[in-house]
């Protein structure tokens, strides 16, 4: 490729012999070019598996979408992707071209990319390097067709280690992270850790989620509170962040993710519909980011 010839990495047969990807100013504008299309950059995280990370994420792009927004959803967790399974597109493949993928269209307004469309079979344990998730996660941004997005969500594996690092890297300062907590001392702990991460790479936090806080009653419909509830609420407090609200330990919400379909679709009145569209509710009014030199 004529962009690589005079980088010190370019590699005798013209391409990229860098083993983390090229990191020259050609490819940057790339990444900057696809960058500059999307408005805005929630990442969802959280110190701790299990907590509703990938729930959160796919009901934050599915009820963007569903109020018009342009929505792409990004699933970086390399070694448990759940989105395709969350949105009943398990199966689905990606369309390649030349150096770029087409993201795999849920609907009209929101497409997905996510690993999960790239492996063969989803129980085959995935082994990566740093370097390697680094590079891929960067490639996911830039090599695949997201358009003109008005927001941009990514999905990653618990911790504060090398997917979120690289996403936050990737997407630049203006990435919000929105963290997600149960209300348990345990959890709190680890998320505590994620939102000084997110400082300390440069970025600010969107807010805090408390989701599985209490228990959405199927019987009386009420939120009984059995275990404590407003641990992440006291977090956010402490840690100068806005709390976006809980979300109760629903079946509903674990049924709908098994079958596939998006929760804040199909169950909206419900105690549990009400408090997903409190926490989103505030990203449909974000402020326009700074643009990007
Ligand atoms: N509010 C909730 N009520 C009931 N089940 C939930 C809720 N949030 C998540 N779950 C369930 O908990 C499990 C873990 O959620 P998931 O979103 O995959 O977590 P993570 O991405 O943090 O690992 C899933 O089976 C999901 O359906
Ligand atoms: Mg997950
Ligand atoms: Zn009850």
């Amino acid at each position: 490729m004529s962009e690589c010839s005079g980088c010190p990495s370019a590699s005798p047969d013209g391409g990229c012999s860098s083993a983390t990807g090229c990191d020259q100013q050609p490819v940057d504008d790339k990444l900057n070019k696809t960058l500059g299309r999307i408005k805005h950059k929630i990442v969802v995280m959280s110190g701790k598996g299990g907590v509703g990370k990938s729930t959160v994420a796919a009901n934050i792009a599915v009820a963007l979408s569903l109020a018009g927004k342009k929505v792409g959803l990004l699933d970086v967790d390399v070694h448990g992707p759940s989105i395709p399974r969350l949105l009943s597109l398990k199966g689905q493949t990606p369309h390649m071209g030349v150096d770029v993928m087409e993201p795999v269209p849920w609907s009209k307004n929101l497409s997905v990319m996510s690993l999960g469309f790239l492996l063969e079979d989803d129980r085959q344990a995935v082994i990566w390097r740093g370097p390697v998730k680094m590079g891929l996660i960067k490639q996911f941004v830039e090599d695949v067709m997201w358009g003109d997005l008005d927001y941009l969500i990514v999905d990653c594996p618990p911790g504060t280690g090398d997917e979120p690092l690289s996403t936050l890297q990737t997407l630049g300062p203006t990435a919000m992270a929105v963290v997600v907590t149960t209300p348990q001392g345990v959890a709190i702990d680890d998320v505590r850790r994620s939102l000084s991460f997110v400082g300390e790479v440069g970025n600010r936090v969107l807010g805090l989620v408390e989701n599985m806080s209490g228990f959405a009653c199927p019987d009386c419909g009420a939120v009984h509170n059995i275990f404590n509830s407003g641990g992440g609420e006291d977090l956010a407090k402490e840690a100068g962040v806005r709390f976006l609200g809980r979300i109760p330990m629903d079946p509903a919400v674990a049924r709908s993710g098994d079958e596939g379909f998006p929760f804040v679709k199909v169950s909206e009145d419900s105690a549990t519909g009400q408090a997903m569209k409190a926490i989103i509710d505030p990203m449909l009014n974000l402020p326009d980011p700074p643009k990007m030199a």
